[in-house]
């Protein structure tokens, strides 16, 4: 049976670019591979967070994954930080990775340019090396994830072969596969930036907690393009997107979605744009808020991924530690 392996952070609820660029599909996958889905709170830290926050935040995502269907029966769900093995392992794996490499990474020049005061903290960079050690440390050859985590992964890959080089066999060599739409859902009030939890414009990025009346106005709202054809165009970002996201909560490829709302005006495609993310995300949330309240069962979903995980992660670390030669 593959091995699949993804996260996502914790922080500020699930938006619809996680959903569907990565959370959508893990229900169907869970069922195909043994899926280990966690909640990766130690890379939410590389910038400031509030404690009480980040620790509901954590607590409420489980609740959200469930409502978008991941199954504890079938699938291990748990926080990367009760696992210990993710940052010693990340130990082993930065201590051959280069520093050009990781300075060359988008998100990091991106990140890093990002933040006030000019700190930088140095977990900023070695993000992806703790990300390696996540998909690694469980021997997946599955990583589904959206688009943006295309260099972390190519970088996964790099560290598993030079190690295997060193170590023959250690490292199953994973392989990314990204949604077919949507690896990229950009946000409603600026569609050439991703859709975003850091994004300081909330009405540009939609939460699979709002309500049916914040969906509609997010998206009736949404920036499109001065113009009035509807067609998936690199000049007409504000439209694509919306035809993406369509496309992703209809399961309808785009160009039919063109055919179909080829003659509407604007305001009535942002309608019917609103009403299938309503349609959609309606039930998700409601099973949300009917779990949200249950703490003690969530928490008792994530001892019991977690000790799966501990299981895994314990085998494959002693075999690291042996060929290291570590004593
Ligand atoms: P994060 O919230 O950054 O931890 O992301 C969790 C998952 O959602 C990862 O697989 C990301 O690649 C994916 N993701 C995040 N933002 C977007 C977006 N705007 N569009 C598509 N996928 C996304
Ligand atoms: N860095 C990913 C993101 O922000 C989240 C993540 C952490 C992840 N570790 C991972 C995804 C391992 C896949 C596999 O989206």
């Amino acid at each position: 049976m593959s091995v699949l392996v993804t996260g996502l952070q914790p922080t500020a609820g699930i938006h619809l670019g996680n959903y569907l660029g990565a959370v959508r599909s893990w229900p169907l996958l869970q069922q195909r591979a043994e899926s280990f889905f966690f909640l990766a709170d130690l890379h939410a830290l590389t910038v400031p967070q509030d404690p009480k926050q980040l620790r509901d935040n954590t607590l409420d995502c489980v609740a959200m994954l469930l409502g978008c269907g991941v199954d504890p029966e079938r699938a291990h769900i748990f926080v990367q930080s009760q696992l210990r093995g993710h940052t010693e392992l990340a130990w082993f794996l930065g201590c051959r990775t280069s520093l050009g490499q990781l300075e060359r990474m988008t998100q990091f020049k991106d990140k890093a340019a990002k933040q006030k005061d000019d700190f930088v903290g140095a977990g900023l960079l070695y993000y992806p090396v703790l990300m390696a050690a996540d998909i690694l440390l469980y021997g997946a050859n599955l990583v589904p994830v959206g688009e943006d985590q295309r260099q972390h992964l190519e970088l996964t890959r790099d560290l598993a072969v030079r190690f295997n080089g060193s170590y023959p066999g250690t490292f199953v060599v994973p392989e990314a596969f990204y949604p077919e739409n949507c690896a990229r859902v950009m946000s409603l009030q600026n569609p050439t930036v991703k859709m975003s939890k850091s994004d300081p414009n909330r009405a540009g990025v939609l939460f699979l907690s709002d309500s049916d009346g914040t969906i509609r106005k997010k998206i009736r709202s949404a920036v499109t393009d001065s113009g009035r054809e509807l067609r998936a165009d690199p000049t007409k970002p504000g439209i694509t997107n919306l035809l993406n996201i369509l496309s992703g909560l209809t399961g309808k490829p785009i160009a039919e979605l063109e055919r179909h709302y080829g003659g509407s005006s604007y305001g009535d495609f942002k309608g019917a744009v609103a009403e299938s993310a309503v349609a959609v995300l309606g039930p998700i949330r409601e099973k949300y808020f009917e779990l949200k309240g249950k703490s003690d069962f969530l928490r008792d979903v994530l001892a019991e991924g977690r000790n799966a995980a501990q299981a895994r992660a314990d085998g494959t670390l002693a075999i690291v530690r042996d060929r290291i030669g570590l004593l």
